[in-house]
């Protein structure tokens, strides 16, 4: 007779732990050139399709990888699909959050039991090697969570070592821009974060959909004095997933003398809640910044003024918290106009790209952590400060 441990068929799972971003995917206007666009700029592997030319006849999709960070970039084929719709109102941006777990049903079932709305039914596309099942759930405006879980050569694990993504995908071979990146890394490793901009007054609500509905908890609370500048104010609470897997800041605007960037989002954008920025994490911040200013990356213009006050700033902190000093070369810092905080657990360097596409919508942030787990609460009132110097030129103050 067999000695299982008496708890062996007793496990019970949360169906909404996550295991991982499995990936975030775009909604674009013309994902084959996108896809060189985030090639070229942010040194993402162009790795597989699925169009036209492999069987896909509603959607092209391209998937671009570095590290562990998986885009799916997608464009509708047909007018009426609900995504042409979407790009119509909102231009390109951040459709999907989607997150890997045990089992995709298992957890939007969950989640609707938890409150949540179904944005689509689960679904399983498999083949002899495999199978990808994946169910959503509505978020905030246009975004949506899906949930996914894999089987056999589609396993996530598998995913990371380049096998295919999910049936219907065919592995892009020579492209000299895949080797190019290869040879010049960019150094993105994973999402560090995920912003989502909301209606003012909804933050709360959303805060509580994200405990109730995902099961995640308060990570951070920043109130509006914090973040406001006489001109622009936000307020913003941080959601993390119970493994802080990934933190999932929302921001609403709020009263200020002039607009908010948050409000200058939503009016661009249909005055529809999205996600606002993804944060990509590196562990070398000079090198990455370096490298994506070399490619052409627009990153936000930081006051000189920023580099007279921010050492002080910085170094106060870590000495009062008995922490070790920035490492990183302060001159080089400035020259790349890198934004620096610190807090009781360590410091951080971040960075801003400018808008990813011509509506003032989706940016990027380059981030590395060195002990903070913050977001860079001290950069606000600069980050702000040179936000609103960008918003007066494109005449939206
Ligand atoms: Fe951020």
């Amino acid at each position: 007779m067999s000695t299982l441990p008496l708890n062996a068929t007793e496990t019970t799972t949360d169906p909404l732990s996550l295991i991982d971003v499995d990936h975030v995917r775009f909604f674009v206007g013309n994902a084959k050139q996108a896809a060189f666009f985030y090639a070229m700029t942010f040194g993402f592997r162009i790795h597989q399709v699925a169009d036209l030319t492999s069987g896909s006849r509603d959607r092209a999709r391209y998937l671009l990888t570095q590290g562990n960070i998986r885009f799916i970039l997608e464009t509708p084929l047909d007018k009426n699909d609900p995504a042409a719709e979407e790009l119509r109102c909102f231009g390109d941006g951040v459709k999907d959050v989607a997150f890997t777990v045990e089992d995709a049903e298992a957890a939007w079932k969950q989640a609707i039991a938890n409150g949540g709305q179904s944005a689509y039914e689960p679904m399983t596309i498999s083949d002899e090697h495999g199978s990808v099942t994946t169910a959503g759930i509505k978020a905030y405006g246009r975004a949506v969570h899906s949930f996914v879980s894999r089987t056999g050569a589609y396993a996530i694990d598998r995913v990371k070592q380049g096998s295919l993504f999910e049936p219907g995908y065919r592995t892009l071979d020579h492209l000299a821009l895949n080797d190019y990146n290869a040879a010049n890394p960019c150094g993105l490793m994973f999402v560090d974060h995920c912003v989502g901009n909301v209606d003012e007054g909804k933050m709360n609500e959303w805060v509580q959909w994200y405990e109730d509905v995902m099961g995640f908890a308060m990570f951070k609370h920043f109130d509006d004095a914090d973040i406001s500048t006489e001109h622009s104010a936000l307020m913003s609470k941080v959601m993390a997933s119970g493994n802080n897997l990934i933190k999932m800041p929302i921001n609403e605007p709020a009263e200020g003398l002039k607009k908010s960037q948050i409000q200058e989002y939503l009016e661009w954008h249909d005055m529809t809640p999205g996600v606002q920025h993804l944060a990509l994490r590196s562990n070398d911040a000079l090198q990455s910044v370096a490298e994506l200013r070399r490619r052409g990356v627009d990153f936000l213009r930081i006051p000189d003024a920023y580099y007279e006050t921010v050492w002080d700033r910085v170094e106060k902190t870590l000495t009062d918290h008995g922490l070790e000093a920035v490492k990183e070369d302060y001159d080089r810092i400035a020259e790349l106009g890198i934004l620096v905080d610190a807090d009781d657990e360590g410091y951080l360097l971040q960075l801003f790209t400018m808008p990813l596409q011509d509506r003032p919508t989706l940016f990027f942030e380059i981030i590395c952590r060195r002990g903070s787990q913050s977001f860079g609460k001290g950069n606000f009132k600069a980050l702000f400060e040179a936000l609103e110097l960008e918003q007066d030129r494109r005449g939206n103050l």
